[in-house]
């Protein structure tokens, strides 16, 4: 039997929250998201907050310009960033829910308490030929509303299980494991993402019928330490220049 190959998505919106940190032009997303690509990644992900905390617009269409791998746009489902989606036509859309005063994606889109609004943006969306995802917790109702909006992607949401330990950590394994299965016979594609790092990511690989993972703050964090060498050298290369002054 022939297996397909589970694909690594990047979220690259944390080399963002650097940047906007000083303000400064640098770290450029685009430049992350190019090393991505050449490392394999299959996919880049941004995630267009409403309140513009880290990616901003101008991210959103130079990704939309010059990638060469897919772009999948984490988004709220608001007219002002449906708009924005509708017009740049990344290759996918995850929808996700949005909270002004979270630390980062708290909990899955209630798609069963949302059907309405959700079908008219899914409508949308693939009218402008982008591919959608609903970003929801492994549970059999969201499953069922996802599937009865024909939306052809859920992305479950892994952060509960990835932030337990001991036996809650494999209750909420088993929950995920459950519910791609559920969704594999909803007809539904299944890509996961939340809190992954090198740590979780074994017992990740136990969900069946995966297409995508999209794993982004424990990539840039380790990206920061494996890059750190390389950093201090370019510098003190560049401060080699340096005539002196006499001693003493
Ligand atoms: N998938 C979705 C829908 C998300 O909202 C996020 C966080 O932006 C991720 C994946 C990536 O999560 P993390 O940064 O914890 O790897």
């Amino acid at each position: 039997m022939k297996y397909r190959q589970l694909k690594l998505g990047v979220n690259v919106d944390h080399v963002a929250t650097v940047r906007q940190a000083r303000g400064t032009p640098y770290p450029d997303p685009l430049e992350a998201a190019r090393l991505c690509e050449k490392a394999g990644a299959a996919g880049i992900t941004i995630h267009l907050r409403e309140d513009r905390r880290h990616i901003q617009d101008r991210d959103l269409w130079s990704m939309r310009r010059h990638l060469n791998v897919r772009l999948n746009l984490e988004m709220a489902n608001t007219p002002d960033i449906v708009a924005i989606a509708v017009k740049a036509r990344p290759d996918e859309v995850c929808l996700v829910p949005e909270k002004r005063r979270e630390l980062t994606t708290e909990g899955g889109l209630d798609a069963d308490g949302q059907k309405n609004a959700l079908k008219t943006t899914l409508a949308r969306l693939a009218g402008a030929g982008i591919v959608a995802s609903l970003f929801i917790d492994p549970e059999r109702r969201q499953l069922e509303a996802a599937a009865e909006l024909g939306a052809p992607y859920v992305e479950l949401h892994t952060g509960s299980f990835c932030d337990a330990s001991g036996r809650r950590a494999q209750r909420e394994l088993k929950r995920l494991i459950v519910a791609a299965h559920y969704a594999h016979e909803l007809g539904l594609n299944v890509n996961a993402g939340h809190g992954i790092n090198l740590a979780t990511i074994g017992n990740v690989l136990q969900i069946p019928w995966l297409d995508t993972l999209n794993i982004g703050h424990s990539i840039i964090a380790r990206a920061v330490l494996v890059g750190m060498k390389s950093a201090v050298r370019e510098m003190l290369a560049a401060m080699r220049g340096y005539r002196g002054y006499p001693r003493g």
